[in-house]
């Protein structure tokens, strides 16, 4: 919306620029200067051509300033012919205020566009700066999740690498790719909150610990919210548990509710769980692992889990595990 809303006031603003131009051009030409009241207020639209000049190079950016500069100067050399009577003088008049117009336009325009440089290249470093910021904390964090339980650091290490890998399947952009393997690498972060009895409890657990589990995708959210930069690595957290059925947690989300990475997160994120070795079971091999996901309908990404399939079966033996 706010694009939306910039190209409507620049399209607002170029309508009055074009506007005024016309304007002062019409004026200046309808003044003669017969008299000497009539020479002062022709000298004065004269300059003012520069006034929309100015304007466009400040409102619509360099090439506007320019294209008007050169209109401007196109104008007064017309005009030229009208005021021939003036003699050489007139004339050299008309042609000096027209090379001004063109210097204004040239000069105002190369301010323009050094600032926007300038603009570019300090949005540039904050963005970097703040990328950067994000990358620390997230560090941070998957190193307290390390010093806490190392088991639950490793495996999102590995959720990390698949993740990464389906989605390179999938097509996704390096922009993309990377949000997703930071979302993987913090993804179970809120089990830090999570009590060790229940955390690491080798045996089944009871509703009321799974529920205490279950919060862990919660807690991360309310962790990474506060990170700036990490917004939507929070949003994709929060819904890894989620399911396109609607079956899974937080929120219940269905199908498209949920976000796409948080879809390939979860896929990445059930495989690694059942080809990691655990305490309580024998780790699966990556082909058992997606037959066994196959039963899983509806509970999984169906793209996310497509891309699964076509790397197990591409992939050397045992690599993915
Ligand atoms: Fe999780």
């Amino acid at each position: 919306m706010p694009v939306l809303q910039d190209v409507t006031n620049a399209s607002r603003k170029g309508y009055w620029i074009v506007a005024s131009f016309a304007v002062i051009g019409f004026a200046h030409l309808a003044v003669g200067n017969a008299t000497h009241a009539q020479h002062l207020v022709h000298l004065v639209f004269g300059a003012a051509y520069l006034l929309p000049i100015v304007a466009a190079a400040a409102w619509l950016g360099a090439r506007p300033a320019l294209l008007l500069s050169a209109a401007s100067a196109a104008t007064y050399l017309l005009h030229a012919r009208t005021i021939s009577g003036n003699g050489p003088m007139g004339i050299a008049n008309a042609l000096v205020l027209s090379a001004v117009f063109l210097f204004v336009g040239v000069v105002s325009a190369t301010l323009v566009a050094t600032a926007d440089r300038e603009r570019r290249v300090r949005l540039d470093g904050e963005r970097t700066a703040q990328r950067d910021a994000m990358m620390q904390a997230l560090a941070s964090l998957s190193g307290a999740l390390r010093q806490r339980d190392d088991g639950t650091a490793a495996h999102c290490e590995r959720v990390a690498c698949i993740a990464a890998r389906v989605g390179a399947t999938l097509g996704l952009s390096e922009e993309r790719l990377q949000v997703l393997h930071l979302a993987a690498l913090v993804h179970d972060v809120g089990k830090t909150g999570v009590r060790d009895d229940v955390l690491l409890k080798p045996g089944e657990l009871t509703a009321e610990e799974r529920g205490r589990i279950e919060r862990h995708t919660v807690l991360a959210a309310e962790i990474l919210r506060p990170i700036r930069g990490a917004e939507e690595i929070a949003e994709i957290v929060l819904c890894h548990h989620e399911c396109p059925d609607g079956s899974g947690y937080p929120r219940r989300l269905h199908g498209n509710q949920i976000p796409a990475l948080a879809g390939v997160l979860r896929v990445a994120d059930v495989f690694a769980a059942l080809v990691e070795p655990r305490a309580y079971k024998v780790p699966m091999r990556p082909e058992e692992a997606v037959s066994r996901m196959s039963s899983l309908q509806g509970r999984l990404d169906p793209d996310g889990f497509a891309a699964l399939q076509r790397l197990v079966a591409a992939d050397t033996p045992g690599d993915l595990a």
